[in-house]
């Protein structure tokens, strides 16, 4: 087989993202290579998302785009893939291949046979055996780096279609996640980033979610550690604990909360209540004062009315959150909210997410401001240009932005910075003049 150019896009969440690096990896392992611009590809692979109807039309609208490029095999993976299955072909002819989320194994072979006799495939068996264990993400440079500790979602949250694209909770064996962290750690990585639909339904053997950090931070020479996302049902105190004891593990968590409504939390099946949650953030907060918060928040799911959408409004405020994910409902066929009447008007929805969205951003400028003059640990992964000026790139463990100016330093570096001044929610800071 001749060497192949991959051409490679990724849609939706961070796990998508690392889904596209285990497809790469499986395809470099092969001696393909992996091009920049889809006009240089034999293949192009597109890994796409489902969970709203938007990220679903945007997807087809770019493999409409991509099938101009008409010397290549189109793949389509992912969620999207998953839950359209077959009816693809027929709605975008170029599209070759179908993988689902537990089939990227079978890419090579499938791709090497469609790019030189032109067969089209279809994989959408889902395997809740697959964990790309033995196939992860091949070497890949950069300081902050995600890995998937488990893959997979079965908390049926009633608006969510990924229990149904993804497939049963499986968790990736402790051992292999640290031999694969180190290596990244070798090659360059200061901070992991350990990925899941909920990373505290991790388990492996007798090692849960916060056994599985302590490893890390223990046997692995990571700088950083962060993980992403946790369900507010299932949290504890020992991950704060382990917080409040080495700084290595970031003083952040993503919490997403959906509603300030307790009625509408039963409906979408979230199993907290309103009361649960703010307790589990007064808890938190109590053995990390420093803990920085985010979620994700829908509004305009069936039935919400303006009083739950001012009690999500009230929960906004009295938490004070670093950031947040605000979307408006979409209903998704098969899950059971889509049984329900999507019955909040397209212009409430648009109002309520306005209205939340100027909330979300003056407590962001709130918070951000009480920072000001504090110095801070960040670490370095970029660089911008300013003008005529330079600066580096950082975030604090609480995963704010920071820029300092560009001198001696260099990337991976951890270094204290001042912050002085903010300017569109990033601080410009000022490190020490011996670094
Ligand atoms: N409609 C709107 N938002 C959704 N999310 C998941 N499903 C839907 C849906 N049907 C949001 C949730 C989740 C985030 C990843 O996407 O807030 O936490
Ligand atoms: Fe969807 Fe709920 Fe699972 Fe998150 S926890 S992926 S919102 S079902």
């Amino acid at each position: 087989m001749r060497v192949l150019a991959i051409y490679a896009e990724s849609y939706g969440c961070q796990m998508n993202a690392y889904d596209t690096e285990v497809i790469v990896s499986h395809l470099q392992e092969r001696g393909h290579r992996i091009v920049q611009v889809p006009e240089e590809a034999d293949c192009i692979v597109v890994n796409t998302c489902s969970v709203r109807e938007h990220a679903e039309q945007r997807a087809i609208g770019r493999l409409f785009d991509l099938s101009r490029h008409r010397n290549a095999v189109i793949a389509v993976c992912g969620c999207m893939a998953q839950r359209l299955g077959v009816s693809l072909f027929a709605r975008v002819p170029a599209v070759k291949i179908l993988a689902g989320t537990d089939s990227y194994a079978l890419l090579p072979d499938a791709i090497e046979s469609a790019v030189e006799a032109g067969d089209r495939f279809s994989f959408l068996e889902m395997d809740a055996g697959v964990t790309y264990e033995l196939l992860p993400a091949a070497f890949r440079g950069g300081v902050s780096r995600f890995v998937s500790i488990t893959r997979g979602c079965e908390n049926y949250c009633s608006y969510c279609i990924v229990p149904f694209v993804r497939g049963k909770v499986r968790s990736r064996g402790a051992d292999s996640l640290v031999s694969e962290i180190s290596s990244l750690v070798r090659a360059g990585a200061r901070e992991i980033t350990l990925l899941g639909q909920n990373v505290l339904a991790y388990r492996s053997g007798e090692v849960g979610f916060p056994a599985l950090a302590r490893r890390v931070l223990h046997e692995t020479g990571a700088r950083r550690l962060r993980f992403l996302t946790s369900h507010p049902r299932d949290i504890t105190r020992d991950v704060f604990e382990l917080m409040a004891r080495d700084g290595r593990m970031c003083a952040h968590i993503h919490l997403p909360v959906q509603s300030g409504s307790s009625r509408i939390l039963a409906l979408m099946n979230r199993g907290y209540t309103r009361e649960h949650y703010l307790a589990a953030i007064a808890e938190a907060r109590s053995i990390v004062p420093d803990l920085a918060i985010t979620t994700d928040i829908i509004v305009g799911f069936p039935g919400e009315t303006e009083a739950e959408f001012a009690e999500t409004l009230s929960l906004v405020r009295e938490v004070r959150f670093d950031s947040a994910f605000t979307f408006r409902y979409s209903p998704r066929n098969g899950t059971a909210a889509s049984r329900l009447a999507d019955d909040v008007p397209a212009e409430i929805k648009r109002e309520r997410l306005q209205r939340l969205n100027l909330l979300v951003q003056e407590t962001r400028g709130d918070i951000l401001r009480t920072q000001l003059g504090a110095t801070v640990e960040i670490l370095l992964d970029g660089t911008v240009q300013k003008g005529e000026y330079r600066f580096w790139k950082g975030r604090t463990p609480q995963f704010r932005n920071v820029l300092v100016p560009c001198d001696s330093l260099k990337e991976g570096d951890i270094v204290p910075a001042t912050l002085k001044r903010l300017v569109n929610f990033t601080f410009e800071g000022e490190t020490p003049p011996m670094l």
